[in-house]
């Protein structure tokens, strides 16, 4: 390989900036190309997803070497670009199911729904620690407590397999833990871009403290199940150990990086830097990359500077600011990865398993999910299981959307509200158990003669630092939801109130009005999954993945702090098993 092939490898663009024209790829000989959150094909259909990904390949085999391409996807709850896949809870409610073996399952259907469109690697699962649930990103977190994430590194099992030639099979793919690391970890009020927010924050820490509270998670994402790659995060990590006021950014951290994650914990994958995150560091362009390369970073998300980043990369190695060595580094550990992958013998789709795309199997999986993921948190004189008899008045916005129930990362990279995906919605599935419902979203329609009131509550979709409080979000309920409250639990003999939102809201106030009130988080498609539970016919077992907040002052609350006071504790749910 020249250097130039060998650099070509480590560049990865956005499909957004080679569409037009797929001979860029040939050109400069690109390693990669992604979906960032929300690009997706003109026809966002399998097909129009795998025809996509096979003429991106078609260009990258019409290089001298014919190396084929590896393109890479954020199936962080499904593949949920995809119109039609499969949309399972965000990792928040698969941390409240306590069931990693569950998580293991849904990433195999994720894997299978993923690479039969053509992706071969997914940026996920997220092994962030979320310790202030004020980050835009916590519900993308399995919960607070370290342990709780380690034992969720099953779903690298689910998404790589575990036996030797697994990758290479049609439903499996790439895994990336992400995002290395600290990135829940970081104190509120620091900016990185001007803006207020915690996303994309500093870390401030001793070196024992983050070994113990951020690095858990990778240390068995890579001993005990090998992951293919990692992306480290946008976040920063000040030492208090050295005297904080040097934060350092983790995409050119050669200590955690090389230091502590390639040498000491022994990951022999290879690490792709976030969404042009390196342009984050200080200095020129040139000293932007030189500084991540020879921190240890393999592949750079340049979505639409990767002209600047191959031509620039080879000028620094040139001028032998970069070592080839580094260089041969960095391509080794990503062929390892596309050989392992089966792509030298197979780069084109296999479209077999296209068929099992949205199936009622892979449904009914979801649907499980969403039943485990059900936090029961109030349960006054048993007002729940309901009966199918019951003479139910249902109101809010989040009982009867689908965009809003599956939050980000859902077709488009902010998600949205509406009837974006197929699936069910939670008064779909009230209706499917219980006959005599009224709906009113603003509880406008009189209630009269229902005995039982169910008002759904909580968040629209965000993504990122877009749903940092601070940045237009708070932990407080709306206007129109307290309203709601007030309106149908007055009126009705039992009341039941549904949080659908990415991480717990300031109930302190309202609780008193509820006799039930259950954390449901982010369910996705299956909606259907909440009635199980509602009526019975699973009980409710989540536990909570987070500390429940009083209010929004009090956060960062977590497990383990001194004077600890949530509303509800970490692992705290009530049960209605007989
Ligand atoms: C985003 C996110 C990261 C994602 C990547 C590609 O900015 O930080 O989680 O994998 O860009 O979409």
């Amino acid at each position: 390989m020249t250097t130039a092939e060998k650099i070509g490898q480590m560049a990865q663009a956005e499909r957004g900036a080679i569409d037009a024209d797929p001979a860029q790829i040939t050109a400069l000989g690109l390693g990669s190309v992604l979906s960032g959150g929300g690009s997706t094909p003109a026809d966002n259909t399998p097909a129009g997803w795998a025809d996509m990904v096979d003429r991106y390949q078609r260009a990258a085999l019409a290089t001298r070497l014919h190396i084929p391409l590896i393109y890479g996807v954020d199936s962080v709850h499904g593949h949920g670009n995809l119109v039609g896949a499969t949309v399972f809870p965000h990792n928040i409610g698969m941390g409240a199911t306590r069931d990693p073996a569950l998580v293991r399952r849904e990433e195999q259907i994720t894997a299978i729904e993923t690479r039969a469109t053509g992706p071969q690697w997914v940026f996920a699962p997220c092994f962030c620690v979320a310790r202030d649930d004020r980050w835009g990103r916590t519900y993308e977190s399995f919960g607070e407590d370290p342990a709780l994430v380690t034992a969720m590194t099953t779903a690298v099992d689910g998404f790589q397999g575990t036996r030797p030639g697994d990758l290479a099979g049609p439903g499996r793919v790439l895994a990336t833990a992400k995002h290395f690391a600290g990135d829940g970890d970081t104190v509120y009020g620091t900016s990185t871009s001007g803006t207020y927010t915690i996303d994309q924050g500093v870390t401030v820490s001793s070196r024992a403290r983050f070994a113990r509270i951020d690095l858990p998670p990778y240390v068995a994402a890579v001993r005990a199940h090998h992951v293919g790659s990692i992306m480290p995060s946008f976040s920063s990590v000040d030492w208090t150990d050295d005297g904080v006021g040097n934060p350092v950014k983790m995409s050119a951290h050669a200590e955690l990086l090389t230091g502590v994650l390639k040498k000491k914990i022994g990951f022999k994958g290879f690490l792709i830097s976030d969404w042009a995150a390196i342009q984050q560091l200080p200095g020129t362009y040139a000293d932007q990359v030189r500084a991540s390369v020879n921190a240890g970073m393999d592949m750079f998300m340049e979505p639409y500077s990767t002209p600047q980043f191959t031509r620039t990369l080879a000028a620094e190695v040139a001028a032998g600011r970069v070592k080839i060595s580094r260089i041969d580094d960095a391509v080794r550990r990503i062929l390892t990865a596309k050989f392992e992958l089966g792509l030298f013998e197979h780069p084109y789709t296999d479209r077999r398993n296209i068929g099992t795309i949205g199936s009622p199997a892979h449904r009914a999986v979801a649907r499980q999910a969403v039943a485990e993921s059900q936090v029961l948190l109030k349960n006054s004189g048993h007002a729940l299981p309901l009966k199918p008899s019951a003479k139910i008045y249902v109101a809010g916005a989040n009982a009867d959307d689908i965009g809003n129930q599956s939050g980000g990362w859902t077709v488009t990279w902010q998600g949205q509200s509406g009837n974006v995906i197929p699936g069910t919605t939670i008064l779909q599935g009230i209706r499917q158990r219980a006959s005599d419902v009224t709906y009113s979203a603003d509880a406008s329609a009189p209630v009269s003669g229902q005995d039982t009131g169910i008002v759904v509550v909580g968040e629209t979709p965000y993504a990122e630092g877009v749903g940092d409080v601070g940045n237009g979000h708070t932990l407080n309920l709306s206007g129109a939801d307290k309203a709601n409250i007030g309106k149908v639990c007055s009126a009705v003999k039992t009341c039941v109130v549904l949080d659908v939102a990415g991480r717990p809201q300031i109930v302190t106030d309202e609780l008193a009005e509820t006799d039930a009130f259950v954390a449901s988080w982010l369910p996705g498609s299956e909606g259907a999954g909440v009635s199980d539970v509602l009526f019975g016919a699973r009980p409710f077992t989540g536990r909570l993945p987070v500390s429940w907040p009083r209010s929004e002052a009090q956060e960062p609350v977590n497990v383990g702090d001194r004077d600890y006071a949530p509303l509800f504790p970490y692992g705290y749910g009530l049960t209605t098993r007989r």
